[in-house]
């Protein structure tokens, strides 16, 4: 079955509504409901006085009439009293500030008192419906490290040095790993050490790098130690994969017994985005079939200009997700809000009620989703692995580096979207995991790399396979200290070359090729190396080498048109698409162990397409089984 349905918030409506509700989710076809995420205020509406009745009658019914509880733990949403009653449990943000409650996820992560009261409802809540028939799995808290990811408060300031003792040891090792000799910032005692708050000028690279990694775990503690109290039935909590960078994805997944995400149509190629979240996500959840938690069935509230969808654009990107491995298609949220700061966002139940495009898509998407129900448990296989490293997106995040227009996120999903127009569906890989299973592994921006990730990547690249390493990569160690003796220190025998000085571009440059370089360019000389392309004066632009069986490619700039240098990569590691498909139309293949198989072919064009003998009209998609 592919589970299908959104969040529902009954507390937002009178009681009359709820039979509505359920009639009308088994009429679109919903199987499932998140419920629960945002009802602390609700289920404990002054400290220790709770009210559980109204949400037995909301389980029951739900169960009455067949329908699934992913059952959520309402810790997101801390009521009024908390942050009335305990101010020193708000979060604090680097300026010092204190924010205030009247919005949601108004706690500091190290908050004893928080972690506490949190703990409570969550037993509260486990204790009472962990046995409820309903209740299918467990959706803990929402959004982890969505508002309030870094806190900078005295409790974050204490949680921060408890961490940084387990890590170091030692004051001498921590001085050494930060480099602290720099600017005097020698610490003798650990009570000198504080969360990066607001300095005079550039704050220490390493402490903000160990700051944005202790931030994070905090986040993962907080799931585990709700997760604890649960019980048996999975549990998973719902990532921003590819949208907020501010929480280890990779950690979470450990954590979690299924991987869930979240996506909201983004940016200029809002379709390549979506490929990006659900390759991520499913990466994340190890190759396995994944949840979409959350997505829109048309317009949200938060963007700048928030664009209703086109008719048949709901069904494509469900089906995108489809696709790339999710098992779950669920969407924020069932009904419509009429008050609240999310009553312009979209749902499967709009304001104008059932006489709507929105309505007739979403019933005839559960409809579709039930006919393609032996697509369940299918999974992707990918030639390909983008390696991707929180650690090094933060470190690189640091405002003191050669140019502010480097952007290691924008240059993976770059790369991501180069393979995407190429037909080619991949994963995203740590630089430490088994990268055995792939042809073709890229590096598009790795500043960061551990010793035993740029190994493996040479073992890789050893054993046969092909390597593409997108400039300024492998350049520091874990704790952001350059790698001595000419960049791309930890990748320069992999690659062959050895760059001296970095240039920085002001502007596109011309590569002998006839293509063009955008925003950074090197002086990298060859040592065993060979150049493919070069600037106009000469200097490699790509470079490739031979490693043991296999070859390693590496960019000295980022090219305006990456297609080619995809193309031959591809070419030489033997990666070819899912199928043969006209440009803009996306072909992504599911796979049963037995042979079954489910080719997606959705077209974004408004040309109508012919993938595999079959017709793909325009905007929409077609599932070849075969
Ligand atoms: C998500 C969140 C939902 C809702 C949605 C709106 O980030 O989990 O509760 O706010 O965004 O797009």
């Amino acid at each position: 079955m592919i589970v299908y349905g959104g969040d529902w918030n009954p507390e937002q409506w009178p009681e009359e509504t709820w039979s509505e509700d359920v009639v009308l989710m088994r009429e679109a076809g919903v199987t499932r409901v998140s419920v629960g995420i945002f009802s602390w205020s609700h289920l404990e509406p002054e400290e220790g006085r709770y009210d559980f009745a109204w949400f037995d009658r909301v389980l029951d019914l739900l169960g009455e009439h067949g329908i699934e509880a992913c059952l959520a733990t309402p810790t997101a949403a801390p009521p009024p009293w908390f942050g009335h009653t305990y101010p020193e449990a708000l979060p604090v943000d680097r300026d010092g500030r204190r924010l205030h409650h009247g919005s949601r996820q108004g706690f500091c992560p190290s908050s004893p008192i928080y972690r506490d009261r949190a703990l409570r409802i969550a037993e509260k809540v486990a204790d009472r419906y962990r046995d409820h028939e309903a209740v299918v799995m467990w959706h803990v808290h929402n959004e982890y490290g969505c508002h309030n990811a870094r806190c900078y408060c005295d409790a974050s300031a204490e949680a921060f040095r408890a961490w940084l003792c387990e890590r170091y040891q030692s004051l001498e090792t921590l001085n050494d790993a930060w480099g602290t000799a720099f600017w005097s910032q020698r610490y003798s005692d650990w009570a000198q050490i504080l969360p990066p708050r607001a300095t005079p000028t550039l704050t220490n690279p390493a402490h903000e790098l160990d700051f944005k990694r202790f931030s994070s775990d905090a986040l993962v503690s907080l799931y585990r130690a709700e997760r604890a109290l649960l019980g048996p039935k999975p549990a998973t909590t719902n990532l921003m994969t590819g949208a907020h960078w501010d929480m280890d994805c990779w950690s979470f997944a450990e954590a979690v017994d299924v991987v869930a995400t979240d996506h909201y149509l983004i940016g200029e190629h809002p379709h390549e985005d979506l490929a990006f979240a659900a390759d991520y996500a499913r990466s994340l959840n190890g190759g396995r079939p994944w949840l979409l938690m959350e997505h829109s069935t048309s317009a949200v509230n938060w963007q700048g200009l928030n664009l209703a969808k086109d008719p048949g654009e709901l069904r494509r990107n469900s089906l995108a997700h489809l696709a790339r491995g999710a098992d779950a298609i669920m969407f924020f949220q069932w009904r419509q809000s009429r008050a609240g700061a999310e009553k312009w966002h979209s749902a499967m139940l709009p304001h104008a009620g059932t006489d709507t495009k929105t309505w007739r898509e979403v019933v005839a998407l559960g409809a579709e989703l039930e006919s393609l129900r032996d697509v369940s448990g299918s999974t992707v296989a990918a030639d390909v692995a983008i390696l991707l490293d929180h650690d090094s997106v933060w470190a690189q995040d640091h405002p003191a580096q050669p140019t502010d227009r480097l952007k290691p996120v924008e240059v993976i999903k770059e790369w991501h979207a180069a393979l995407w127009r190429a037909g080619i569906t991949c994963d995203l890989a740590r630089p430490e995991h088994d990268l055995s299973g792939y042809r073709l592994v890229v590096a598009p921006s790795l500043y960061l790399v551990s010793d035993e990730g740029a190994a493996n990547l040479e073992s890789f690249v050893a054993a046969g396979g092909v390597a593409l390493v997108g400039p300024y990569s492998g350049i520091v160690d874990p704790h952001d200290r350059v790698r001595l003796g000419g960049y791309p220190g930890a990748f320069r025998d992999l690659l062959g070359v050895s760059v001296e000085e970095f240039f920085p571009l002001t502007e596109p440059i011309a590569l002998a090729g006839g293509g063009v370089g955008r925003i950074w360019s090197e002086q990298a000389r060859l040592t065993t190396a060979k150049a493919l392309d070069t600037y106009r004066d000469g200097r490699p632009a790509w470079t490739r080498n031979e490693w043991g069986g296999g070859t390693a490619h590496y960019l000295t700039t980022l090219p305006a048109d990456l297609f080619p240098i995809m193309a031959r990569v591809c070419e030489e590691a033997g990666v070819t698409p899912a199928a043969q498909a006209p440009p803009g139309v996306e072909v992504v293949r599911r796979t049963h162990p037995d042979g079954r198989s489910y080719l997606f072919a959705i077209n974004h064009t408004d040309e109508d397409a012919v993938v595999e003998k079959a017709v793909v009209p325009a905007g929409a998609v077609t599932v070849i089984r075969t």
